[in-house]
């Protein structure tokens, strides 16, 4: 994949950013959910991380990738996720173990309103590459300009 490639950011929509529901599993012992060819999430998955002990009021995020694809889920408590693509934002709630956030290439995200105890998995189509990032949302509005001047 190309690093800097502004095609990602030029083209990219919260359109593409959907709520996914995962299979299910779930009998008196308890529930599995299990993410697998995920319908609309369509890449390999290549680094698995989670945040916790997240303090309230924290807001996490704060960057778009030119890249890296994700699935956000919800493992266990509460929080809110903002899409942006430049153009437009939504935030999505997550508390389910079984749904998952699909965030596309070019896309600002936030995650803030964390529960107690809340703990977010997060499922990535890279690994951990520092020069995929744009954390600045000055370059940000920079890159995605163009849909802006459609208006
Ligand atoms: P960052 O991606 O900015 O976290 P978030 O989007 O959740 O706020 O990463 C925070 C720090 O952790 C940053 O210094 C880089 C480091 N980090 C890794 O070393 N490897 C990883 O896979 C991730 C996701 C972060």
């Amino acid at each position: 994949m190309k690093k800097n490639d502004n095609d990602f950011h030029r083209h990219s929509s919260i359109d593409r950013c959907t709520v996914v529901e995962l299979p299910r599993h779930y009998d008196a012992e308890g529930s599995i959910s299990v993410v697998e060819n995920v319908d609309g999430a369509p890449f390999s998955v290549r680094r698995v991380y989670y945040l916790y002990d997240v303090p309230a009021d924290t807001c996490r995020g704060g960057h778009s990738h030119f890249a890296l694809r994700q699935l956000i889920v919800a493992i266990s408590g509460s929080f809110d996720v903002t899409v942006d693509d430049g153009a437009r934002r939504k935030t999505i709630t997550l508390n389910r173990p079984y749904r998952a956030l699909y965030v596309d290439t070019g896309i600002w995200r936030t995650i803030d309103n964390f529960s107690s105890g809340a703990v977010c998995l997060v499922l990535a189509s890279e690994p951990y590459d520092e020069s995929d990032y744009v954390r600045d949302y000055g370059r940000f509005l920079e890159l995605t300009s163009e849909k802006r001047a459609d208006k």
